[in-house]
This record gives C-alpha cells, sequence and structure tokens, in this order.
C-alpha cells in the first residue's frame, strides 16, 4: 500500500469528530489532520490543541479558501450534511460523510451527483463494514458457510441520549437514524439484497424523565423489513437503554446460524451441524465496541483516495440506509406496511 501524504480537514469537532481526529493522527499512516471546523469557538480550539492541528477555522468555506487539505471528514449533526458535503466535493475534495447521510433521498442525490461530477470519492460512516468480525462474519457468509441468509436481525442499543439537536425528528430524522442507521445498512449489506418493505412500532419510555420534551420524541423503536430477496429482517433500536452499548446480529441461513457479537465482547459464534452442534467461536476482547472500526474504515478511505477505487460503504450504501429509515418513519406514522417504492419515488 503506497503511503503518500494525505491532508484532512476535520468538521465537526464533537463527539465523531475526536474519535475520527484521533483515528487520523494516530491510526491512518501517511494521514494528518492540518485543519479543523467547528461553529463553537471553545470546541475548535480544545480540538486543535488536543490533537496538534495547526488551523480552526468557524466555517467550512474559511478552510476551503485557504486549502492545504485533499479531503474533509464530515462529522456536523445531520441537517448540515448536505451543504458541507456539496461545497466540500465541489471544491475538489474527497468527502468522508458521517451517517446518516442526510435528512433527505434527494439531499443523499444532490450529495453523489456532486461528489461523482467532481470526480471525488464519497464514503459514508458505516464502520461496522470494517470491523474485524463484521468484516469477517460477511465473508464467511458469501462464502457460503451458512448457506443463503433467511433472516437476519440486528439490534442497536445505545447507553446515552445523543446531543440535544439529536432528539428534534426535523434535526436528524429521529433515533431509527440517529442510533439505527447502523442496523439498515448492516442488514441490507448482510442480506446481499435491498429492502423492500418496512413495518415498525415505536415507544417513549425515559424521554419525559430525562427531560426530552421535543414532540416526536421516541426511545424504543421495533422495525420488521422485507427484502427483495424474499429475505426478513428486524431491527431493534433503544437509547437510552443505560446498561452499555450493545451491538448485536443473528443470521439465520439455510444451512446454519451465525451471531455477530455478544454483550461482554466481541465474537461470532456459528453453529453448522444440527447433529453434532458444532460452534465455533472467534473471540475478540477490545474495550470499545467499534474502535477498530472506526480506525479501518478511515484507512479504507485514505486507501480509496490514493488508488481511486471506490469506498466500500459508498453514497448509495448512505441513500439505501436513510430510504429504509424513512420507510420505517412512514410505517410507524401511519400504521401500516409501507413499500420501499413508496418513499422512492418520492424523493
Ligand atoms: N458512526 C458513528 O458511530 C457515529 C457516532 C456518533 C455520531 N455520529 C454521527 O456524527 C454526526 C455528529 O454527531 P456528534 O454526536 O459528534 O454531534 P456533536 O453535537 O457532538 O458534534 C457536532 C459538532 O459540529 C459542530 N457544528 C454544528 N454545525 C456546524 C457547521 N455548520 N459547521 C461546522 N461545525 C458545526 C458543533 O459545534 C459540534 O461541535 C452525526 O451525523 C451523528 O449521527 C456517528
Amino acid at each position: 500500500m503506497t503511503r503518500e501524504p494525505l491532508r484532512f480537514c476535520l468538521v465537526g469537532g464533537g463527539r465523531a469528530g475526536r474519535v475520527h481526529a484521533k483515528s487520523l493522527t494516530g491510526h491512518v499512516p501517511g494521514a494528518s489532520v492540518v485543519a479543523v471546523v467547528d461553529a463553537h469557538a471553545e470546541t475548535r480550539q480544545r480540538v486543535a490543541s488536543d490533537f496538534g492541528i495547526p488551523h480552526s477555522f468557524a466555517e467550512l468555506d474559511d478552510a476551503l479558501n485557504q486549502g492545504g487539505f485533499e479531503a474533509v471528514v464530515i462529522t456536523t449533526p445531520t441537517f448540515t450534511h448536505a451543504p458541507l458535503a456539496i461545497a466540500a466535493a465541489k471544491a475538489g475534495k474527497h468527502v468522508f460523510l458521517e451517517k446518516p447521510m442526510a435528512l433527505t433521498l434527494g439531499e443523499c442525490d444532490a450529495i453523489i451527483a456532486a461528489c461523482t461530477a467532481a470526480k471525488v470519492r464519497l464514503q459514508i460512516g458505516f464502520m461496522r463494514r470494517f470491523q474485524p468480525e463484521f468484516r469477517a462474519a460477511f465473508e464467511r457468509i458469501t462464502g457460503g458457510e451458512i448457506g443463503t441468509p433467511m433472516i437476519i436481525k440486528s439490534l442497536t442499543h445505545g447507553p446515552g441520549l445523543p446531543p440535544a439537536w439529536a432528539w428534534d425528528f426535523r434535526r436528524s430524522n429521529g433515533m431509527l437514524a440517529e442510533v439505527n442507521s447502523h442496523d439498515f445498512d448492516c442488514v441490507r449489506w448482510l442480506m446481499g439484497a435491498d429492502p423492500a418493505s418496512a413495518y415498525a412500532e415505536i415507544s417513549n419510555f425515559k424521554g419525559a424523565a430525562r427531560g426530552v420534551t421535543e414532540l416526536g420524541f421516541y426511545d424504543t423503536a421495533l422495525v420488521q423489513l422485507r427484502f427483495a430477496n424474499g429475505g426478513l429482517g428486524s431491527i431493534s433500536g433503544v437509547c437510552p437503554c443505560d446498561y452499555g452499548y450493545d451491538a448485536r446480529v443473528e443470521i439465520v441461513g439455510e444451512k446454519g446460524i451465525m451471531q455477530i457479537g455478544d454483550m461482554q465482547g466481541q465474537a461470532i459464534v456459528v453453529v453448522t451441524d444440527r447433529e453434532a452442534g458444532r460452534v465455533s467461536p472467534v473471540y475478540r476482547t477490545w474495550p470499545e465496541r467499534f474502535a477498530w472500526g472506526y480506525i479501518n474504515e478511515l484507512r479504507e478511505f485514505a486507501d480509496c483516495i490514493r488508488t481511486g477505487r471506490q469506498p466500500g460503504a459508498s453514497g448509495e450504501d448512505g441513500r439505501w440506509a436513510l430510504a429504509g429509515v424513512l420507510a420505517a418513519t412512514a410505517s410507524f406514522t401511519q400504521g401500516r406496511t409501507v413499500a420501499l417504492s413508496e418513499v422512492l419515488t418520492t424523493a
């Protein structure tokens, strides 16, 4: 792998921004962060000082005018993604954009079009695709070990409330977008097929007691999906769940069952033989659930920029995850199963 220097501008220095700043400055060979943009003065100064970033700006346009970097990593709130990503692409910068890709499918299309026109790479922050046990599971499924996937159940339960902007449905698309975008991407990736319909129910147990009064807020969701190949899926979302960060997937295939992750650490458990009950566990320990996913996704991004390859978590993938969120949202709002074609045609 070539290690030619790559200079990044970090846009947004909050929770996700700090994770990516750490990866880029410590774990991506040849990468450096030369500028940080954050609307909040104290935040941008702290990130610049903590990670040794020489330049800081209040607005992306100022950073783009100064230049001196090849790529941006955008980790601002969801409602700001589209204008920032499009501005960066128009300035010829490669774009790493956090999930959820945007608020609407129209915004996703505009981001993809801007990146395509500028011939820059676009990668969405679906780090599970680069987390070792998720990657290994994907390869073992596509290698045929458990046969064709019939049912995929994915859950993400987050410990605490996200930042306040995400409580407002109009700025985040709700918890299914903020917390469960990863599940929507993951079930589609592992199923190897696009979702065809969604049915969802939501509930709100803890919001009021935590001071969340935003209209439309929910902290609990269950989604049922049907895929174009006949496969079935479910997504469970709870935030805040309080007990920890819990992300697990179960895949029932024609020949066996596979589990990704457990509550205590990281593991893949595969059972392939009903008679012998053969189980092959692969355990890994790491204090933070997706630490390697966050590092590897930026290594992937750097490699794609250097080689011209298309990233493994594309704008199309981001668009499909959002389409799933929008169909599930229409479902619980209208109390019926919603076909994906309904939300795709109103983009
Ligand atoms: N991949 C993951 O696992 C993961 C984890 C957490 C968050 N995220 C995503 O990352 C994004 C940011 O979430 P967060 O939790 O870090 O939010 P945050 O509120 O902690 O940080 C956002 C930062 O962006 C700054 N900001 C807001 N508007 C701006 C603008 N126009 N220009 C420059 N800076 C601006 C804010 O001042 C703030 O410091 C969201 O899309 C979220 O869904 C992804």
